[in-house]
C-alpha cells in the first residue's frame, strides 16, 4: 500500500444513520482473499466499514469454493475473519451463499464425486451438512442467508444444470431442498433468492424467469423470504416502468426485497472524471430510489465501499484501461458524488415495513 490518504467518510449522519431512519441496514461487501491486499486487513477500509456501515457481507469467503477444501471437509479461516471484524466493529453479518447453482462455481470434487445409487438421498445429506454447518457456525450473528444464488441461465430463461442438482432431480427440486435445510437450521433466519436481474434490454427472459421460479417455489410451500436484487447496474438509466412491474409481482407474491450486491459499471460512461462520477451516480440515485419507494425493500449492501477494491476492475473493465469508479469511495478514500446519491436515496426511503402481508 502505497498511499498516505486517510479514510473519512464526510461530516454529517453515516449511511448506516440514514438507512436506519427507514428501519434499514446500510452495509457492504469485505475480502479476505484479493491479493494482493485483503479489505479486511486494510485499516482504512475497515475504519470506512465502521463509519458508514451497519452490515457486512463476505465477498467470497462463505462461497462452496471459498471455504470447501473437499466433499466432507470446510476451512473457516478467512470466513471466521470477517464473521470476527464484524462481531469486533459491532456490525450485523449477512451471509452469501450457500449454494451458488451455477456449473462453473461448483468446484471440481464435487463436479466428479459420485452420487451412487441412490443419488437424491447422497445429494441430499451433502445440503443437509453445508447448509447445517454454515448456519450453525454462524448463528445469532447471521441473520439473512442467501440460500441459493444465481440458479437462471440469463440469455435463455432456462435453469442452471449443476451434477448437485441432477443428483437431487432437477435445479428446482434442488432449490426446494436446500431452503428447507435452511429452515430446518434457522428457523427464524432470513432466506433469501439472490440474483442479478435487471430492467436492461436483454434481460426480460431473466426477470420472467426468476418470477417463474418465484412462482414455483411460493406453490411448493419453498422457505424464501425474500428476493435478493444484486445490483450490479451498466449505468443506463433505469427502465422505470418494466423495472417496477417485475418488483411489483415479487412483493405481490409476498417476497421482500433486498438489495444484496450495489454497484455500477462505467464502462459506457465518458472517461472524464467529473461527468462519469455523475452519471454513476445518477444510475445509482435513480435504481436506489425505485428500489426505496418498496414499504417491502430492506437493507442496501454495496458490494465493495472503495473502488480499489471492486470485482469490477476485473469483471467490469472499462476499454480505455482507467479504473472503474463503480463504488461510493473513490481509490483516495474519499467520498464520490455516488456516495452521495445512496445517502439522498436512504433520506427519501419510505419506511421499511418488511413482515410480509398478503
Ligand atoms: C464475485 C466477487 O466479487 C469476485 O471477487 C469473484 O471472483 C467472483 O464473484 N454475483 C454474486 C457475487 O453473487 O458472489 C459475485 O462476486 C458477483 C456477482
Amino acid at each position: 500500500m502505497g498511499g498516505h490518504a486517510v479514510a473519512a467518510a464526510p461530516a454529517g449522519p453515516s449511511l448506516q444513520a440514514l438507512a436506519q431512519r427507514s428501519g434499514r441496514n446500510f452495509g457492504t461487501a469485505i475480502n479476505a482473499v484479493r491479493a494482493p491486499q485483503e479489505s479486511v486487513l486494510d485499516a482504512q477500509y475497515t475504519a470506512l466499514c465502521r463509519q458508514e456501515c451497519g452490515v457486512l457481507v463476505a465477498e467470497n469467503e462463505m462461497k462452496i469454493y471459498g471455504l470447501r477444501t473437499g466433499y466432507d471437509t470446510f476451512d473457516f479461516t478467512r470466513a471466521d475473519k470477517i464473521a470476527a471484524f464484524a462481531k469486533e466493529a459491532g456490525l450485523a453479518l449477512r451471509g452469501h451463499n450457500l449454494i451458488w447453482a451455477r456449473p462453473q462455481y461448483m468446484p471440481k470434487w464435487i463436479k466428479d464425486h459420485d452420487f451412487g445409487a441412490q443419488p437424491a438421498s447422497a445429494a441430499g445429506a451433502w445440503i443437509d451438512n453445508h447448509v447445517k454447518t454454515l448456519m450453525d457456525r454462524y448463528q445469532g450473528q447471521i441473520t439473512s442467508w442467501d440460500v441459493v444464488n444465481e440458479a437462471i441461465v440469463p440469455e435463455t430463461g432456462a435453469y442452471e444444470v449443476t451434477t448437485l442438482a441432477q443428483a437431487m432431480g432437477g435445479t428446482l427440486e434442488m432449490i426446494d431442498y436446500a431452503f428447507r435445510a435452511a429452515r430446518a437450521a434457522g428457523p427464524k433466519v432470513e432466506l433469501v433468492y439472490n440474483d442479478y436481474m435487471g430492467w436492461e434490454n436483454g434481460s426480460a427472459t431473466h426477470r420472467k424467469s426468476v418470477l417463474k421460479l418465484l412462482e414455483d417455489l411460493r406453490k411448493k410451500g419453498t422457505p424464501v423470504d425474500a428476493l435478493g436484487v444484486q445490483s450490479h447496474l451498466d449505468g443506463s438509466p433505469v427502465d422505470e416502468r418494466e423495472w417496477r412491474r417485475f418488483l411489483d409481482e415479487v412483493v405481490g407474491m409476498g417476497y421482500r426485497l433486498i438489495v444484496t450486491e450495489f454497484d455500477v459499471r462505467d464502462g459506457n460512461l465518458p472517461a472524464d472524471l467529473a461527468l462519469r462520477d455523475k452519471g454513476v451516480a445518477d444510475a445509482g440515485k435513480a435504481f436506489l430510489d425505485i428500489m426505496l419507494s418498496y414499504k417491502q425493500c430492506g437493507d442496501v449492501l454495496a458490494w465493495g465501499l472503495v473502488d480499489t477494491y471492486s470485482w469490477l476492475q476485473g469483471f467490469g473493465r472499462r476499454k480505455d484501461g482507467q479504473q472503474v469508479r463503480g463504488c461510493p469511495y473513490g481509490a483516495d478514500y474519499q467520498a464520490k458524488p455516488l456516495r452521495e446519491a445512496v445517502a439522498q436515496a436512504l433520506i427519501h426511503a419510505t419506511p421499511y415495513q418488511g413482515a410480509a402481508k398478503a
